[in-house]
């Protein structure tokens, strides 16, 4: 039997942690347990998603970050209302760190994702989809380009044109109406580098509503896709097909709110996998699912860590003697971008050289030259990174730029000789959850040292 423990409380405002640094002094071995938090790339998404519900919807292990604060930001103004509730009992509710968060929508009136929302977070582009379907208007702000290169959305908009949206642009804003209802159609969807994630979940969730059958082809198969599409058919939904590049969906009159798992974040775990390994450390990942890092385990096993599961658990161990490797990122289920900037941090330390390519976001690079400044040995060509080993890393004052990119010079500061102070640790709070607690509890020693 389930037993509530918390209290119920209204989700805090953005923390402006703008100026905080890290002040890593490197060389401690981790050693410990861990425990990884719900998936951020699936809770954006599942969030945007509930508009759609009628309803109560109960989302359990949302994991808190400061990107999730914009989305409920965000939300909060379109007429939903998200209540926190305080951490459960650990026993009776998986991961201790957070309670459920309810979400009800009690307005439908507005229908516009304002730019200043927009601009810290390019995930607000989720609502779209589930704006049209369930409001038939959506006022979306036009994301920027940001500093992993280039991020369209012009995929997202042709999928839900060819369900029957009309779109144009007016103020920055992409303006998009449905005249009675969407229907449902066979299309493609992949772009020139792929599938896309979000676009996908937003043409998914939009057909989910719509009148017929959708055929969605090259659809990214990424877990949190298949996450968003199984909260939806608890919902009422009927996909088929999720994980795979084909999904059909039929579309139905309405959805019903319901209680849902966030699916664990494979990137963190990925992340902390890349700090054991990083530091010749010995350390036991708890709540994360090893399936979903399967290309990550080959490459890291490859490099000579010692990768092992146990009931839930991953076990994660290095001798530090590390081989260099060859690596493309890929859409799932190959190695994923958000993790190349990590491995890079460890490879720097291999013993040869390494070969890196970034197939999804060729300009995803901007921690190679602070990894450099850190005594680094990195050539970049193109889209590819050309990694000398070195024997060691030194500590320096370096800048975090974007999310996974704050997140290497952290694993490469947790190895360096000397100490690392890291600026702008604002991009780090917007993904990883209590990072330097997290790191703390295993033995690094990492203080964040606040903005007065
Ligand atoms: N693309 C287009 N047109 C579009 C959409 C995408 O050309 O309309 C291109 C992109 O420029 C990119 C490729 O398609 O080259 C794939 O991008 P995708 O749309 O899959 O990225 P996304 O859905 O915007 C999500 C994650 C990213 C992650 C990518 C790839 C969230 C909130 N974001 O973004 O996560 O890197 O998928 O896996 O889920 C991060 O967490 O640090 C992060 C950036």
């Amino acid at each position: 039997m389930r037993r509530f423990v918390g209290k119920l409380t209204v989700v805090s405002e953005p923390k402006d942690g703008r100026m905080d640094s890290f002040l890593i002094r490197g060389g401690n071995r981790l050693k410990g347990t861990i425990e990884i938090s719900g998936s951020k790339n699936s809770a954006l998404p599942i969030l945007a998603a509930c508009l759609m519900a009628e309803g109560k919807t109960v989302l359990k292990g949302v994991p808190r970050l400061s990107d999730i604060d914009s989305m409920v930001k965000l939300l909060g103004e379109m007429g939903c209302h998200l209540y926190r509730h305080e951490a459960a009992d650990s026993m009776f509710d998986g991961p201790a760190l957070n309670g459920p968060l309810d979400f009800e929508v009690t307005d439908e009136k507005k229908c516009e994702a304002r730019y200043d929302i927009v601009k810290t977070m390019r995930a607000s582009i989720c609502v779209l989809g589930p704006l049209l379907a369930k409001r038939g208007k959506a006022i979306v702000s036009i994301p920027g380009g940001c500093a992993i290169g280039d991020r369209p959305v012009d995929l997202h908009v042709r999928g839900l044109q060819k369900l029957g949206a009309e779109f144009h642009t007016e103020g920055g804003n992409i303006v998009g109406e449905v005249r009675g209802r969407l229907k449902g159609c066979r299309m493609y969807l992949g772009g020139a580098q792929g599938p896309t994630v979000l676009g996908t979940i937003n043409v998914m969730c939009a057909a989910a509503l719509a009148e017929g059958e959708t055929v969605l082809v090259g659809a990214a198969c990424e877990p949190e896709v298949s996450d968003c599409a199984d909260m939806l058919n608890k919902m009422g939904a009927k996909i088929k097909g999720h994980g795979t590049p084909e999904m059909r969906i039929e579309g139905v009159e309405k959805l019903t709110a319901c209680e849902h798992r966030i699916i664990p974040d494979r990137i963190e775990c990925g992340t902390f996998m890349i700090a054991a390994a990083i530091t010749n450390g010995e350390v036991q990942l708890k709540h994360c699912n090893m399936d979903h890092l399967i290309a990550v385990t080959d490459r890291l096993e490859e490099v000579g860590v010692h990768i092992s599961r146990e009931n839930g658990t991953i076990n994660v161990s290095s001798s530090r003697r590390l081989s260099p490797v060859e690596m493309t990122t890929q859409p799932y289920p190959g190695f994923p971008t958000d993790l190349q900037a990590q491995l890079m941090a460890l490879l720097t330390l291999a013993d040869g050289m390494s070969v890196i390519t970034e197939r999804i976001f060729p300009d995803r690079f901007l921690h190679v030259g602070e990894l450099n400044r850190m005594g680094a040995k990195i050539r970049k060509e193109g889209a590819t990174a050309v990694i000398q080993g070195v024997t060691q890393l030194f500590g320096a004052p370096i800048m975090a730029s974007d999310l996974r990119a704050s997140a290497a010079l952290v694993l490469a500061a947790l190895a360096a000789k000397g100490e690392t102070k890291i600026d702008r640790v604002y991009h780090i709070d917007r993904g990883y959850e209590k990072i330097e607690q997290k790191l703390a509890a295993v033995g690094a020693n990492i203080e964040r040292v606040k903005d007065r």
